[in-house]
């Protein structure tokens, strides 16, 4: 018999009708009643074992254990299910030793804990759930872009540019470490490499989607991206995926709105298509919350946040705005914030959080960095001074998006470059988007982990990707 998930069978309002459920084993109570759960959904359906079935058979039924199961799904007399499966035959696909099964043996796992066993802990409510709502999530964002007409660009992953000029890259190299060549100047000789130059994984996919809209319009590109910091944070990781929009003929108010837009879309596809996961993640949440000191627990419940940012418009701020409302802000005035403030300071965390989750308690857009804080290609502003960058700081989390308005006056840009020590020779294939018909255009980055986080109101970025790579750190 073919297989029904079992989330069809908790949907159907029907019974009496025959069926074969494959999964694995939550729970086995009075040997009698087995929790099974498929993954399809949240819930686990029972399944109830008749007396009288092979002892040996029973014997084996054990938390974690997959079994197949013909029978009938009745009305179940049970609290807590409309619907059983009353058992027929049982098969023990695979058993798993109880004495030794990690799930089995801890009784309520921390994160901390499931997090060293990542191979297990999608069996968990709370990542079943979690990655149940990332799929969501990723597939929402694919639907938003196709549905506008985007085309999906796919960039490379080993690239020979620092998109950010931050310098915070992987290099990719096939050199042996004690034998590379070198150069007369003792500098190693990436001619010698694999492609013939030094390369590295890339921290960016925009300046090649810069390229690619520069033809189509509007592109995007959704790919992993890799980040040598060293920042051992709950908000970053060293392979993080990014969904980088460009848009030709965009300003940086059309890439604010269209970065609003996103948000909103996908928020609101995750609340329609995943209500009983994103339910439980807001319970999880409110347990948790118990746990915290009372200063320290968020004053908005899970459903009614995403609610609350489906529902108000982002606030737009300046980033002189930003540092004025900072320097009046009673946190500064008490030194209560453990970085300073003052105009051109790179705002720290700390300064972001208090912004959206202090005084304007909703996500805010800031626009008009100073252009020493922000990367090359951000369009120059006619003040001399700030650059058309837009960062969107959301709740809990800071930031979540960067984007800017690009340069695309290649006078501007070349000088922009030649001021930061950036190649312009080696780049002369972004530059000629600027000989060949530039545009004005925008773009933005959306960290799709710190998407995630803010959907599920998990708090720790290692809790949402399936296997985190952080410093020290790439088991799995
Ligand atoms: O602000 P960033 O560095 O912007 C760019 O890379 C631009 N090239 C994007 C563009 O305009 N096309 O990164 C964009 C977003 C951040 O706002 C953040 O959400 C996420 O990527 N991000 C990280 N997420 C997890 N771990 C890290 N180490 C991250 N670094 C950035
Ligand atoms: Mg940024």
């Amino acid at each position: 018999m073919k297989r029904t998930k079992i989330k069809d069978i908790l949907a159907n309002e029907a019974a009496d009708y025959k069926v074969n459920v494959k999964g694995w084993v939550r729970s086995f109570r009075n040997n009698q009643f087995i929790a099974l759960n498929d993954g399809s959904c949240m819930g686990n359906i029972q399944v109830v074992v008749e007396l009288g079935t092979d002892e040996a058979i029973v014997k084996r039924i054990a938390t974690g254990a997959s079994v197949s199961v013909d029978g009938t799904v009745v009305p179940s007399l049970g609290k807590g299910q409309r619907v059983e499966v009353k058992a027929e035959n049982i098969t023990i696909l695979g058993e798993c030793d109880n004495d030794q099964y990690p799930l089995q043996l801890k009784n309520k796992p921390s994160l901390e804990y499931l997090r060293e066993i990542a191979h297990l802990r999608f069996r968990t409510n709370t990542f079943g759930a979690v990655f149940r709502v990332r799929h969501t999530l990723a597939y929402a964002i694919h639907k938003f872009f196709n549905d506008r007409g985007f085309v999906y660009l796919h960039t490379p992953i080993v690239t020979a540019s620092d998109a950010e000029g931050a310098g915070e890259m992987f290099k990719v190299t096939t050199l042996p470490f004690d034998n590379a060549p070198h150069n007369e100047d003792g500098t190693i000789n990436f001619k010698e490499d694999f492609f013939g130059r030094a390369t590295n994984l890339t921290v960016s996919g925009q300046l090649e989607a810069e390229l690619g809209a520069m033809a189509f319009s509007e592109v995007y590109t959704f790919g992993p991206t890799f980040r040598a910091e060293n920042s051992n944070t709950a908000r970053h990781l060293a392979e993080f995926w990014m969904i980088e929009p460009e848009v030709a003929f965009n300003d940086i108010y059309d890439n604010m709105d269209l970065a609003e837009d996103l948000l909103k879309y996908v928020i609101s596809y995750a609340l329609e298509h995943n209500r009983e996961d994103l339910d439980f993640l807001a319970q999880r949440l409110v347990d948790e919350e118990k746990q915290k000191p009372m200063n320290e627990r968020s004053d908005m419940p899970l459903i009614e946040k995403l609610e609350f940012v489906l529902n108000n418009k982002f606030e737009r701020i300046t980033y002189t705005e930003a540092i004025n409302i900072l320097l009046e802000s009673p946190a500064y005035k008490k030194k209560k914030f453990q970085y300073d403030v003052s105009w051109g300071i790179d705002m720290q965390s700390e300064h972001e959080r208090y912004l959206v989750e202090k005084h304007f308690k909703k996500p805010v857009i800031v626009t008009g960095y100073p252009k020493e804080i922000k990367a090359f290609y951000m369009r120059q502003n006619d003040d001399g001074k700030t650059v058309a960058a837009m960062d969107i700081l959301a709740p809990g989390i800071g930031e979540i998006v960067g984007g800017s308005q690009r340069e695309e006056r290649l006078d501007k840009l070349t000088q922009r470059m030649n001021e930061m020590h950036i190649p312009t020779d080696e780049m002369f294939w972004y530059l000629d988007t600027r000989r060949f018909g530039t545009v004005p255009h925008a773009g933005f980055g959306l960290g799709f982990e710190r998407m995630v986080l803010f959907v599920t109101g998990m708090t720790n970025i290692r809790d949402v990707i399936p296997f985190p790579r952080t410093p020290k750190n790439a088991e799995f």
